[in-house]
């Protein structure tokens, strides 16, 4: 028998701990908020994507009435990277969340659709893509790759 360890461990620093460059991305993310169509949860949730050429790429969640069809914030802004900046690689995506119903003290973890779904943009990009998870205020989860959120995962190499 041998055993296989996942590593699922990750830091979580105090807001000043961070990078200014990283402080900046979460304050676009929080901006992103904004553009959130919640209607039907009241919860929204901002990415802001860092790009290697410099350029910072926002999306946020987008709901439906047949709410199966509502898109989360994650893919918004990583198809308009992709569609905008080809060539352009994912350095950081940071996540921010607001929920009307209660302040959002801790960050909230992307759904597993997302963690999959990020997980193809690294292969496409074949390089990682660090995470930073934050609330309205509190604590910042930082990832250096989604591989800790999302261990043994399905990808092309299989097919
Ligand atoms: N949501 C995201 O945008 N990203 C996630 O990773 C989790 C959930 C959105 C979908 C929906 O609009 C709202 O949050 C509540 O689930």
């Amino acid at each position: 028998m041998k055993q296989i360890n996942l590593d699922t461990s990750f830091l979580s620093l105090e807001p000043e701990e961070l990078k200014q460059e990283e402080r900046l991305l979460l304050d676009r993310a929080l901006d992103a908020c904004d553009m959130a169509y919640a209607p039907y949860s009241g919860f929204q949730v901002g990415v802001a994507l860092l790009l290697d050429n410099g350029e910072i790429i926002q999306g946020a969640n987008q709901e439906n009435a047949a709410y199966p069809m509502c898109i989360c914030a994650e893919p918004v802004a990583l198809s308009r990277a992709k569609v905008q900046y080809p060539e352009a690689k994912i350095i950081w995506m940071a996540i921010r969340v607001k929920n009307e119903a209660k302040p959002a003290l801790e960050p909230a973890a992307p759904c597993g659709a997302c963690r999959q779904i990020i997980s193809e943009y690294e292969g496409r990009q074949d390089a990682p893509i660090g995470l930073l998870l934050q609330g309205q205020e509190g604590p910042v989860y930082k990832f250096q790759e989604i591989a800790p959120l999302l261990p043994l995962s399905f990808s092309g190499k299989f097919l």
